[in-house]
């Protein structure tokens, strides 16, 4: 019988596909930092038993049609609104996430992210890189405190829920609005669950970590932003689109909220001239959430034994399509 063949969408260490080598014929795209072209996806989708793919690959119905024996997509995501899971499900082919193994990573940069959004820390140290630290005074770049304050984060998955724990080292008040109770960390970490409107009016730091889905797609709109404090900051490290940023731009430059932390975006990469990047109380970062170096190196292995578990009849640890 024939080796299966294996496309991977990105340059990937060679230690870390070993084991795919071992099973099958692997291919990769070349480049780490170029997103696979879509002539090649659909040409190797053609000949490919599996796909390991990125958050950044468009997985639809044409690359479904293409893929003759096609069995499994991985994504080295834990999100997968790339993928259209639906058409994969009509065509027999198993699609794979990685969970788990980013939540502590993701939650860090989503509190640093907040950190770095509450106390200004782009702007000063743009500040001081560009020489304008001239004298101490009371109020430079101050900006305002985390600790005590309340969070209210939306969608207390995994990830949602070691935010909660970190807001709780800060000795935060922990609101969340989730489709589903989360009794365990209400009791645990003492969070409240509230409405979304609830939340969005009592927040202090709101933190969007929903995945993107058509329910929760521009969940965040002017209305959304009409019922946060005029003090409220809004964290995004999610997906762009559940975000309606041209109304996120609106609240911003109107004072509806003070100002947000970005780590995602409808378009990526955003466009460098995009009215939201051109604004001080933003701070913008690109989509890094689960960017350490470890932490990638675990989704990498974690697609891998997706694929094998596929490619060998047994039951992968994560699929989506159940
Ligand atoms: C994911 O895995 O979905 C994250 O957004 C990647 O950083």
């Amino acid at each position: 019988m024939d080796k299966p063949y294996i496309f991977i969408t990105r340059k990937l260490p060679e230690e870390v596909i070993a084991p795919l080598r071992v099973i099958g014929e692997v291919a990769m795209w070349p480049y780490d930092d170029v997103p696979v072209a879509r002539d090649v996806l659909l040409a190797e989708a053609k000949k490919a038993d599996a796909l390991l793919t990125m958050l950044s690959d468009r997985i639809d119905r044409e690359v479904m049609e293409a893929g003759e024996k096609l069995k499994v997509v991985a994504n080295m995501a834990v999100g997968f609104d790339n993928i259209d899971v639906p058409v994969a499900t009509e065509y027999g082919v198993a699609v794979c996430n990685t969970p788990d193994v980013l939540n502590d990573t993701t939650a860090d940069l989503t509190f640093a992210l907040l950190l770095a959004t509450a106390r200004r820390l782009v702007e000063a140290a743009e500040y001081i890189k560009a020489g304008e630290w001239k004298s101490w005074s009371p109020f430079l770049l101050a900006g305002t405190d985390v600790h005590h304050k309340t969070i209210g984060i939306v969608g207390l998955g995994k990830i949602g829920q070691a935010v909660a724990k970190r807001a709780k080292g800060f000795e935060m008040n922990i609101l969340y609005h989730n489709r589903t109770r989360k009794e365990e960390a209400e009791r645990q970490l003492g969070a409240v669950y509230c409405t979304f409107q609830e939340l969005l009016q009592a927040a202090d730091f709101v933190v969007c970590l929903t995945p993107l889905t058509e329910e929760t797609r521009h969940l965040f709109n002017r209305q959304a932003f009409q019922w946060m404090k005029k003090s409220a900051i809004f964290i995004n490290a999610s997906r762009g689109a559940v975000v309606d940023e041209e109304a996120l731009y609106e609240a911003l430059v109107t004072g509806e909220i003070a100002a947000a932390g970005l780590d995602v975006f409808t378009k990526e990469p955003i466009d460098p001239s995009h009215p939201l990047l051109s604004l001080k109380n933003v701070v913008a970062l690109p989509h890094i959430g689960s960017a350490s170096i470890e932490t990638r190196r675990k989704m990498m292995e974690r697609s891998c034994r997706n694929i094998l578990a596929v490619l060998t009849g047994e039951t992968p640890e994560a699929l989506v399509n159940t």
